[in-house]
């Protein structure tokens, strides 16, 4: 069974048939969905689908494409909203220079913020850092702790900047790009990525696995992903099921139900 880390069920391309999406996780062999917020509207929805549905966690954030949203507004409704129960995680947080939806100097400012929330309630962070590798290490080093920990989500970077977020305690969660033909770099991640630090997800709606490429992400294609980094690795899939799954329930803090899980 697999740990689908990083899905956004609440986007509105699930809206016809969410219902048997979930209801069919356990059939398509998937365990637990951690669900991310990127604003605060998509926050509340994140919260209710984990409220309604035992196997969907919540992460509660602002990505930094809509961290404008926060000005004069501040963070206390992620905070409310991270003390619910089934809320595991702060994120996805970060730096996005790509899009630079928002301007730099406050995509960092509340990036900082949201790191030093989750310190404050003891939470880890789910990261999104595109074109903005130095940037977000210098942060994360500079705001380290003995209670900063999190994931690089859908790590895009090199093996060398993977290494650096390792040593940090950091696991790295690799998605559907990993399947992509012409996805060298990250094929050399994979290989390279300690199992211990390692976590797989979809990211879905967005970047479905071949053979689903450019179609709706679903957390039923993360086996695509794993099987990839499986043949990478050269190492049984069941392994991969097994370590990515037990990280994730590590790193958010979800027991683990029975003994069987
Ligand atoms: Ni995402």
């Amino acid at each position: 069974m697999f740990i689908d880390s990083h899905a956004h069920l609440d986007d509105e391309r699930f809206d016809l048939d969410r219902q048997n999406v979930i209801k069919d996780l356990k059939s398509n062999q998937v365990d637990l969905v951690i669900n991310i917020g990127a604003d605060i509207e998509s926050s509340i929805s994140t919260v209710k689908l984990a409220e309604d549905y035992e196997n969907i966690y919540a992460s509660v954030g602002v990505h930094p494409h809509s961290v404008s949203e926060l000005i004069g507004v501040g963070l206390n409704e992620i905070e409310n909203l991270a003390k619910r129960k089934k809320v595991v995680a702060i994120g996805e947080i970060g730096l996005d220079y790509y899009y630079e939806n928002s301007p730099k100097d406050i995509q960092k400012e509340y990036f900082i913020e949201q790191i030093r929330l989750a310190k404050k309630l003891d939470l880890p962070i789910v990261i999104h850092s595109r074109e903005a590798v130095k940037d977000t290490l210098d942060i994360i080093k500079s705001e380290k702790s003995s209670n900063l920990r999190g994931v690089m989500h859908c790590f895009s970077s090199s093996v060398e900047i993977a290494k650096e977020y390792i040593k940090l305690g950091f696991y790295i969660a690799i998605g559907g790009v990993v399947t992509f033909k012409n996805a060298r770099v990250t094929k050399e991640v994979a290989q390279f990525i300690p199992l211990e630090n390692l976590l797989i997800e979809t990211d879905c709606p967005y970047l479905a696995p071949e053979p689903f490429r450019g179609k709706r992400n679903e957390p039923k294609y993360i086996k695509y992903t794993a099987e990839e980094i499986a043949k990478i690795k050269e190492i049984d899939l069941e392994e991969i099921a097994y370590s990515t799954s037990a990280n994730a329930k590590k790193l958010f803090g979800i027991a683990t139900g029975d003994a069987n899980d």
